[in-house]
C-alpha cells in the first residue's frame, strides 16, 4: 500500500488549539551519557488543569523515536496494560487530579543525524529541542504551554565528557562509578521543553563577567572546541554590549548568575536561545580577522545579542503555540535591528534588512509556501521558521514602533511585560499591550498577521500651483496568495517627505491641520484608496516616499529618471537615497533583461551613468552607502520582477550592466580603489573601516570585470597580501572565474583546509560560478575531504547556494540542475529532514519559469512526491508546489 494515500501527513489547525490537559509543577531529569546508548530518567509531577474541556482526559506524552524501559505511577511500576505506546506518544488513561511519573527510555545519540533532540558532534554531545526536539530525548508534554521549573543532573565519563553543562545554576557535582561523574543543575525559571539544554564534552571556556545596572555580577562564559578558543573575543564582546544595550534600550536585565553560550559545527540553524545555555552555530561565535569577514563579524555580533534578547522576548515570555512563533521571533528580529543599527551605521544596517526582505520574504510571499505572520495551519512545524515569520514579523514589530514612536512602543513594552511575564502567550496579547498603553485601536493592523502577501501601494501626485497644493491619491491592493483569494485593507504607515528643487526639506502641513508640523510624515493609509492633500506647496516638489522603509510593501510611483537621479544626490533620508538608485538600476535592468530576450543589443542609459559616477565621486558621502549603490540586485531577485523567468536573459543583462559600467566608470573605480586601497590597514572592526573596504573591494570587483592585465594583477596582489579575510575572499571572488582563479583557489584551500569556516565560502564562491559547467563543479566539489553531507552548513554552502541562488546554473535549461537537486534532497531527507527540506526549498519559483524549465521542474517535483517515505518537511514543501 502507498503511504501517502494511507497516512498522508496532516495539517495542524490554530483553530484546534485546546489548552493542555495536565499541567506539570516539576520536572527532575537524568542523563546517563554513553557511547551506545543514552539513558534518560524523568520525573514528571502533573496535575490536570481545571481549564481543559474533559475533566478525565487521557495523558497523552509526546515521545518519538525512544525505546521505553518502565514507567512507574506515584512509584508503583505499571503495567503495560494501563499505557499505550505508538510511533508518536505514551498514552496513560485514568489518571487521577495529579500524579508523579518516573519514565525511563533508551536513545542513541551517536546515531541521530537530524540535530534535533540529543546527538553527537565531534565527540561532544549537544542538543536541539526547539520546535519539537525533546520529544526525541523522553516522553514530555512537548509544547511551548507547558512551563515548568527543570532540575537536571548529568551522569558521564571524566575523561571523555569534562564539561557538564545543562540551564540554570549549577547546584552539585561529584565522582561516581566507572570513572565517571556527575553535575546537577537547576534552573529557578519555570520554561517550556523547547528552552532546555544539555551539553557534555571537551571544550574550552572563555570566561568574563558582566555587572547589571542593579549591581548584580554574571558569570560570561564561551564554550568552544580548545583550538577556537582565541576567536571568542569578538562574540565575548557583542554579549557585553547586548547587556548593556537592552538595559538601555529596554531596561531589561539579566535574571541568572551566569550566561553560557557553547559553539557546535554542526547545527541546522544559527543559534537557540535555550535558557542561560544557548547554543550556537560555530560559524555566529568565532571570528578573528584572518578567518572572519566583516559580514561575519556582523552576524556574530547580530546574532549573539539575537539570542540573549530572547531571554526576555521568548523565554520570560514564551508563545503559546507555535503558530505564535513570530511574537518571539519577529519581535526579536526588531530588537537586533535596532542593536545593530546602534552599534554600526543605521542607515546601512537598514538598507541590508531591507534587501534581505525584499530578496527573500517577497520571494516567499509570491510563491506556494506564502503564509501569514501568524500562519493558520502547518504540517510540519520546522518548515516555519521563516523569513516571513523572522523577517517580515520584525516589520510588524517596527511598524507599531513607526505608529507609535519610541516613547509609545516601550510603554507598550512595558506593560506586555508587566502583564505577561512568567507566561506562554499570543500575538493577540502583545497587539493588546501595544494598543492599551497607547489608546491605541491596532484591530485594523492586527491584519498583517493574519493576510499573507506582500501589498502593493500605489501613489499619484497631482501638483496645483494655482491652489499651492500637492495631493497624493494613495491605493492599495494585495495580490491572492494560497488560501486566500481576497484580502482586507492593511494599516500601513507610509513615512514621506517633499523636496524642493533645490534638493532641500519643504515644511509639510496637510489640509486641515492649523500649522507646519515638520518635514517627514507618517501618513497612515487604512482605506484600499485615500487622498493626502499638502498645503503652501508653491513649486512642484519631488516625492520622497517611503523613508526608511516605513511598511513591507512593494511601492509604485512613475517617477522618471531625472528624479531619481536627483533623490539619489539630494534626499535627506540616507535609505531613500540607496533606494532611488535602486529603482534606477531595476528599471534599466528590467529593460536590458526584455532587450536580452528579444536579442536586441543592449546599451547602458546615459543618465545612470551619470547618476552613478556622482555619487561615486561624492567623497562626502558614507563609503559604505556607495558600496550598496553599486551592489546590482541578486539574480535571484530580478527573476521575481518579471512575469516569465528567462535565467539566461537575466543574466546576460546583468552582466551586461556590471561590465557597462566598469568601462563607463573605469577611471572613477581605479581612483577610488586607490583611494582605500591602504586606509585600513591595521584590522579594525569598525564601521568607518567597515565602509572604505566595502567600497574598495566593489571597485575591485568592476574592474576585474574589465579583464585587463593590470586589473587582475590588483586582485592578485591584493589577494597575496590580505591581511584580514574580507579583502581576501573579495580578491579571491574577482579571480575565480578568470583563467588565473584556478590558482587562487588551489591557494586558498591549501592555506585554510582545516578551518571549516573559511572552507564554507571557499564552496559558496564556486557553487555561484557563472560559467556554464557551474553543476558540474558542484558535484565535483561534494567529493572534496571538507565537504561533508552530514553538515548543515556545507550542504548550505555548496549545494543550498547553488540551488537556490546561481539562477541560470541551477535552472539549467536541460533540466539537470533540478534532476540534481531532486536527488540531493532524498540523499538529505534520511540524513537531517530540516536541510533537505531547505534545499527542497529551491523549486519555490517554479511556476513562473519559461514553458520547458516548468516542464523540467514539474517532473522533479512530481518524481519527489512519488516518494512514499518522504518526511513530514520535505512532503509539505513539494505538495504545497505541486498543488
Ligand atoms: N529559536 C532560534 C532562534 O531564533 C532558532 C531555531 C529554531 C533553531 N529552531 C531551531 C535553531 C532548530 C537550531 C535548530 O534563534
Ligand atoms: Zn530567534
Amino acid at each position: 500500500m502507498n503511504k501517502r494515500d494511507s497516512i498522508a501527513p496532516q495539517p495542524i489547525l490554530l483553530r484546534d488549539y485546546v489548552v493542555p490537559a495536565f499541567l506539570l509543577d516539576r520536572v527532575d531529569l537524568t542523563f546517563e551519557l554513553d557511547e551506545t546508548s543514552t539513558r534518560v530518567s524523568s520525573r514528571l509531577v502533573l496535575h490536570r488543569n481545571p481549564d481543559h474541556p474533559v475533566s478525565d482526559a487521557d495523558l497523552v506524552l509526546d515521545g518519538h523515536e525512544l525505546m521505553l524501559e518502565s514507567v512507574l505511577l506515584d512509584g508503583e511500576p505499571m503495567s503495560t496494560d494501563r499505557y499505550d505506546v505508538d510511533d508518536e506518544s505514551l498514552t496513560i488513561k485514568g489518571l487521577g487530579e495529579s500524579a508523579i511519573l518516573e519514565i525511563t527510555t533508551r536513545i542513541e545519540p551517536q546515531k541521530n543525524t537530524s540535530l534535533m533532540g540529543l546527538y553527537k558532534s565531534n565527540g561532544n554531545f549537544f542538543t536541539q529541542c526547539e520546535a519539537e526536539g525533546f520529544r526525541k530525548i523522553t516522553y514530555y508534554l512537548d509544547r511551548p504551554d507547558v512551563m515548568t521549573r527543570f532540575t537536571t543532573t548529568i551522569i558521564a565519563d571524566r575523561s571523555k565528557y569534562p564539561v557538564l553543562l545543562s540551564n540554570g545554576n549549577r547546584v552539585g557535582e561529584g565522582q561516581y562509578d566507572r570513572n565517571r561523574h556527575w553535575v546537577k543543575w537547576v534552573d529557578p525559571f519555570k520554561k517550556p521543553s523547547y528552552l532546555f539544554a544539555l551539553v557534555a564534552g571537551k571544550l574550552s571556556c572563555l570566561q568574563d563577567s558582566f555587572t547589571t545596572r542593579s549591581g548584580r555580577k554574571v558569570a560570561l562564559e564561551i564554550y568552544v572546541e580548545p583550538q577556537d578558543l582565541e576567536k571568542c573575543h569578538h562574540a565575548m564582546e557583542s554579549v557585553k554590549r547586548s547587556m548593556k544595550w537592552d538595559e538601555d534600550v529596554y531596561g531589561l536585565e539579566y535574571d541568572l548568575d551566569s550566561y553560557m553560550i557553547v559553539a557546535v559545527s554542526d547545527f541546522n540553524m544559527g543559534a537557540m536561545e535555550n535558557k542561560g545555555l544557548n547554543i550556537f552555530n560555530t560559524k555566529y561565535v568565532l571570528a578573528r580577522p584572518e578567518t572572519a569577514t566583516d559580514a561575519d563579524y556582523m552576524g556574530v555580533e547580530a546574532v549573539i545579542a539575537h539570542e540573549y534578547f530572547h531571554n526576555w522576548t521568548g523565554n520570560r515570555v514564551t508563545c503559546r503555540d507555535w503558530f505564535q512563533l513570530s511574537l518571539k521571533e519577529g519581535l526579536t528580529v526588531f530588537r537586533d535591528q535596532e542593536f545593530t543599527a546602534d552599534m554600526t551605521s543605521r542607515a546601512v544596517k537598514r538598507i541590508d534588512d531591507v534587501r534581505t526582505l525584499r530578496t527573500a520574504q517577497f520571494a516567499e510571499d509570491a510563491s506556494p509556501m506564502a503564509h501569514p505572520v501568524r500562519p493558520d495551519s502547518y504540517i510540519e512545524i520546522n518548515n516555519f521558521y521563516t523569513v516571513t515569520i523572522y523577517e517580515k514579523g520584525a516589520e510588524v514589530v517596527r511598524m507599531y514602533h513607526t505608529l507609535l514612536g519610541a516613547e509609545g512602543y516601550r510603554k507598550g513594552i512595558d506593560l506586555y511585560f508587566k502583564r505577561h511575564d512568567g507566561q506562554a502567550v499570543t500575538c493577540d496579547d502583545f497587539a493588546a499591550a501595544m494598543g492599551d498603553a497607547n489608546g491605541f485601536d491596532f484591530t485594523q493592523f492586527k491584519r498583517w498577521y493574519s493576510q499573507a502577501g506582500t501589498p502593493v501601494v500605489k501613489v499619484v501626485s497631482q501638483f496645483d500651483a494655482a491652489n499651492q497644493t500637492y495631493t497624493l491619491d494613495i491605493s492599495q491592493t494585495c495580490p491572492p496568495t494560497p488560501g486566500q483569494p481576497e484580502k482586507l485593507p492593511f494599516h500601513i504607515p507610509i513615512a514621506l517627505g517633499l523636496l524642493d528643487a533645490a534638493g532641500a526639506e519643504i515644511p509639510l502641513q496637510l489640509a486641515g491641520e492649523a500649522s507646519l508640523q515638520g518635514t517627514t510624515r507618517v501618513l497612515q493609509l487604512t482605506e484600499a484608496s485615500q487622498r493626502f492633500v499638502f498645503t503652501g506647496i508653491s513649486a512642484q516638489p519631488t516625492p520622497s516616499l517611503l523613508r526608511g522603509f516605513s511598511a513591507p510593501v512593494k511601492l509604485d510611483y512613475p517617477w522618471t529618471r531625472q528624479e531619481l537621479a536627483f533623490l539619489m544626490a539630494h534626499d535627506s533620508d540616507s535609505f531613500c537615497r540607496w533606494e532611488a538608485s535602486h529603482t534606477l538600476i531595476r528599471e534599466v535592468l528590467l529593460e536590458l533583461i526584455a532587450a536580452a530576450r528579444a536579442s536586441e543589443t543592449l546599451s547602458l542609459p546615459g543618465e545612470l551613468v551619470d547618476a552613478m559616477r556622482r555619487a561615486l565621486l561624492d567623497e562626502a558621502a558614507d563609503p559604505a552607502l556607495i558600496a550598496l549603490m553599486f551592489t546590482l540586485p541578486a539574480e535571484t531577485y530580478l527573476a521575481d520582477q518579471v512575469d516569465e523567468i528567462h535565467p539566461d536573459a537575466i543574466r546576460t543583462a546583468r552582466e551586461y550592466l556590471r561590465v557597462a559600467l566598469a568601462k563607463a566608470l573605469r577611471s572613477e573605480f581605479k581612483h577610488t580603489y586607490a583611494r582605500f586601497c591602504g586606509a585600513t590597514q591595521a584590522y579594525r572592526y569598525a564601521a568607518v573601516d567597515i565602509a572604505k573596504r566595502a567600497l574598495k573591494n566593489v571597485c575591485l570587483g568592476y574592474l576585474t570585470s574589465l579583464d585587463e592585465p593590470a586589473f587582475i594583477e590588483l586582485a592578485q596582489t591584493q589577494f597575496q597580501q590580505a591581511n584580514n579575510m574580507t579583502d581576501s575572499q573579495a580578491a579571491l571572488a574577482a579571480l575565480v572565474e578568470l583563467p588565473q582563479g584556478a590558482t587562487a583557489l588551489a591557494d586558498f584551500a591549501n592555506r585554510w583546509q582545516d578551518d571549516p569556516l573559511v572552507m564554507n565560502k571557499w564552496f559558496t564562491l564556486q557553487a555561484m560560478d557563472k560559467r556554464a559547467d557551474a553543476l558540474d563543479r558542484v558535484r565535483a566539489l561534494q567529493q572534496h575531504p571538507a565537504f561533508q553531507i552530514t553538515n548543515p552548513n556545507k550542504v548550505y554552502a555548496l549545494l543550498a547556494t547553488f540551488c537556490s541562488s546561481n539562477l541560470a546554473g541551477f535552472h539549467r535549461a536541460d533540466g539537470a540542475g533540478y534532476a540534481f537537486a531532486a536527488e540531493q534532497i532524498l540523499v538529505l531527507d534520511k540524513l537531517n529532514p530540516q536541510v533537505a527540506s531547505r534545499l527542497a526549498r529551491s523549486f519555490n519559483r517554479w511556476k513562473k519559469l519559461e514553458p520547458t524549465r516548468r516542464a523540467q521542474a514539474k517532473t522533479a517535483l512530481e518524481k519527489l512526491a512519488a516518494h512514499a517515505d518522504l518526511s513530514r518537511d520535505v512532503f509539505e514543501i513539494i505538495s504545497k508546489n505541486l498543488a
